[in-house]
């Protein structure tokens, strides 16, 4: 089920940035494709860049920002990440944003200058929720190394290697020491604040938020159909894809 994912990922990156594989002289990753006219031309993207610069410069609304409180190992949020948020923020990165906060049901105990992290499904859960934190504060490819963890088999062992296909120029060895020393532990205190300042409070994971509100009904929404529910708040000019469906999905991960 996970595997053809990345295979759908990368066809989908193929046909939106020209239908072919990018050129030989492009290095960067798919996410800085667009970011300077130099590499739109050497990866061979110009004309899509233009447009969808041109598109963005069209719109004048707010983009809707979907929040995801979870737990890097909880099955519901690894489901709702890799087939929901994911594929929606690829089709819709126009109108939308993401903010990611892993921590979810995860407890903290202050030791000293830093804190102690227990988490629902372990400690591989706390490390992996750490590798992502840490990943968000270092990289703007941040969501697809999150993507491509979320849907491999074993989330933790397969980070090493999402890194290295998602980023060109972050180090893994950054990563680790960022995640097992104190900017880890920094951050992963402030998702810990931001978790517990919800309000309502979260009673489970994954807990959604829309342009920082959570709702019941915000919350049936976003997981049955986060496509259309981004496309209707949008205030500004719809891209063409909003007006196609979206796939049902609906599981969680409950506070004990
Ligand atoms: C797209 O817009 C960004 C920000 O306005 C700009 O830096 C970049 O050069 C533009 N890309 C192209 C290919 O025009
Ligand atoms: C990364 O974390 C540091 C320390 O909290 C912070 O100063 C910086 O703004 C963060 N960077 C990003 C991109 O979030």
């Amino acid at each position: 089920m996970k595997a053809p994912l990345l295979l759908i990922l990368t066809v989908w990156l193929n046909a939106q940035y020209g239908g072919c594989a990018p050129f030989s002289s492009c290095s960067r990753s798919p996410m800085e494709w667009c970011s300077s006219l130099d590499s739109a031309i050497q990866c061979g993207v110009l004309k899509q860049c233009l447009e969808s610069n041109f598109t963005r410069s069209h719109q004048a609304a707010d983009p809707i920002n979907v929040g995801l409180y979870y737990e890097s190992l909880c099955p519901g949020c690894r489901e709702f990440l890799v087939e929901v948020l994911f594929p929606t923020w690829l089709l819709l990165n126009d109108i939308m944003t993401f903010t990611l906060v892993p921590y979810g049901n995860a407890v903290e105990k202050p030791d000293g200058q830093k804190y102690i992290f227990e988490c629902q499904h372990g400690e591989q859960e706390c490390l992996g929720n750490m590798i992502e934190t840490c990943l968000i504060n270092m990289t703007r490819a941040a969501f697809p190394i999150i993507f491509c963890m979320e849907s491999s088999v074993d989330v933790i062992n397969s980070a090493k290697s999402c890194v290295e296909v998602y980023s060109t120029e972050l180090s893994w060895d950054k990563v680790m020491s960022c995640a097992k020393g104190d900017l880890g532990n920094q951050l992963m205190h402030l998702n810990a604040v931001k978790t517990k300042a919800l309000n309502p409070p979260h009673e489970y994971v994954p807990w959604v938020t829309i342009n920082g509100e959570h709702t019941e009904e915000l919350q049936k929404k976003a997981m049955s159909s986060l496509f259309s529910l981004v496309c209707n708040m949008y205030k500004g000019t719809k891209p063409p894809v909003c007006g196609q469906g979206q796939r049902h999905f609906k599981s969680y991960c409950h506070n004990e």
